[in-house]
C-alpha cells in the first residue's frame, strides 16, 4: 500500500489513513495483486516487447475494467533501471522537473518503486508506490516522478488517448 508524506511534515500516512488522504484529494488509488504475474517477468531486468505484452496479459481482466470504467484506451510498460535505461540520469532529470498533463497519468507498479509528488487542493505531499499499487495521478495536477535509491521500477502505464501525453512543464492554473 502507497505510503502518503506530507510536505508540511504530517505523516508518514500508511493503509487506511494513506488510503483516505488520497480519496479526500480526488487521487484514483487501487491494490492490485501482483504475484498473479510471472515471477521472472517482474524480476528480470529488462523485458523484450513479447514480454511485455505477457506482463500486461497477466492483468487482463483489470485492466478491461480500467478501460471501462476510466476510459483508459491504451498501455505500455515502462522499465527503469541502470541496466535496462542506460540514460536514467537524464530520463530522471526530466521526470523530476514539475509538470502536469491534460490526461491523467496512470500506473500500476508491479516491481521496484517510485515516489510521485502532487500538490493538490494546496497541499503538496508525496506517494511512495510500490508492488501492486495503482495510482492515477489526475488531468492538470502538478506533479513529478522520482524513483528512490533503489534506482528501479517497472510499472504498466494506461493513457486515455492513443498517443498517451505529453508533459507540461510550464505552470499555468491547475486542478486540486
Ligand atoms: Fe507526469
Amino acid at each position: 500500500m502507497a505510503i502518503v508524506t506530507l510536505l508540511d511534515g504530517t505523516g508518514p500516512l500508511h493503509g487506511d489513513a494513506a488510503r483516505a488522504f488520497l480519496a479526500d484529494h480526488g487521487v484514483l488509488h487501487e491494490s492490485w495483486d501482483v504475484s498473479r504475474a510471472d515471477t521472472e517477468l517482474t524480476t528480470k531486468p529488462t523485458l523484450t516487447p513479447e514480454e511485455q505484452e505477457e506482463l500486461v496479459t497477466s492483468f487482463a481482466s483489470g485492466l478491461a475494467r480500467m478501460a471501462k470504467d476510466y476510459g483508459y484506451v491504451s498501455h505500455d510498460v515502462i522499465v527503469l533501471n541502470p541496466e535496462a535505461t542506460p540514460n536514467l540520469a537524464e530520463l530522471l532529470i526530466n521526470f523530476q522537473r514539475e509538470h502536469h498533463h491534460l490526461e491523467d497519468e496512470v500506473r500500476l507498479i508491479v516491481a521496484g518503486e517510485g515516489l510521485f509528488t502532487l500538490t493538490r487542493q494546496g497541499q503538496t505531499f508525496s506517494v511512495l508506490v510500490t508492488p501492486g499499487d495503482l495510482i492515477s495521478v489526475p488531468a492538470r495536477t502538478r506533479h513529478f516522478f522520482t524513483l528512490t535509491e533503489s534506482r528501479n521500477v517497472k510499472a504498466i502505464r494506461l493513457f486515455q488517448t492513443q498517443g498517451g501525453w505529453n508533459a507540461i512543464y510550464d505552470p499555468e492554473p491547475a486542478d486540486g
